[in-house]
């Protein structure tokens, strides 16, 4: 609650994966599941915030008490954020948006005839980046890396003008996708003063809550 007026906070989170697609039955996408959104939704819709939901395809529950907006692409993710961050006290981009996509999906199934495909893909926007900054909105990102994970997020934390971002590890034998049957992961929480606290084997609902800590404390 904002201490004054005890409005609920509104915070915006974006989940999942997006999709990008190459014809009607076809597309590029990545391996998130939505885990770390759900998780911080659900957290936050605990704590009596007035959550939106931003997801792209996840096999999980609706969180109960949140709004829910579906979409696919990461065009449509930047055009749902943009229309609400404006209204919103704190933003955390926890969405694994593909960086790329195919140049034009082809309007019909293409056909295996040809022996070889070759797909131009062209960069998405930068959701975080076209989110402008202003008094009192914080703006959060994880960062996905698979070397040097804390100096890579601290970048990441300057360029695109976060107030904190959660670093997280892949690849080298560590799966950051999913969650489920006591799964626990390493994550980095690094604030603007680029101090880093590790967070060490916590389950996805345990990170939410020490996210939530910290945003809670920063507005
Ligand atoms: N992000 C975004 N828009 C994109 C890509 C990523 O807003 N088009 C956000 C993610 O939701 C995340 C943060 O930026 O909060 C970092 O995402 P990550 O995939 O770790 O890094 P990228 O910025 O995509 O850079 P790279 O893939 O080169 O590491």
């Amino acid at each position: 609650m904002h201490a004054e007026t005890k409005e609920p906070l509104k915070i915006l989170i974006t989940a999942g994966s997006t999709v990008e697609p190459i014809d009607p039955v076809r597309y590029i996408s990545n391996r998130s599941t939505g885990a770390a959104g759900y998780s911080l939704a659900r957290a936050a819709v605990k704590r009596g915030w007035r959550v939106c939901l931003i997801t792209g395809p996840a096999g999980m529950d609706a969180p109960e008490g949140a709004e829910l907006v579906r979409i696919e692409t990461a065009e449509q993710m930047k055009d749902e954020v943009l229309a609400r961050a404006g209204e919103a006290d704190c933003l955390i981009m926890a969405a694994a948006v593909c960086d790329f996509r195919p140049e034009r999906a082809a309007r019909e199934k293409i056909k295996k005839t040809q022996g070889r495909l070759k797909l131009e893909l062209v960069k998405t926007p930068d959701i975080l980046s076209c989110v402008d900054e202003r008094p009192g909105f914080i703006k959060v990102g994880f960062a996905l890396e698979t070397e040097k994970t804390a100096e890579n997020a601290r970048g990441k934390l300057t360029a695109k003008g976060l107030d904190m971002v959660i670093a997280n590890t892949a690849g080298g034998g560590k799966d950051p996708f999913g969650e489920g049957r006591g799964r626990k992961f390493d994550y980095i929480i690094i604030g603007k003063d680029l101090e880093g606290a590790e967070l060490k084997a916590v389950t996805k609902e345990k990170m939410a809550e020490e996210v939530l800590d910290r945003v809670q404390g920063l507005i």
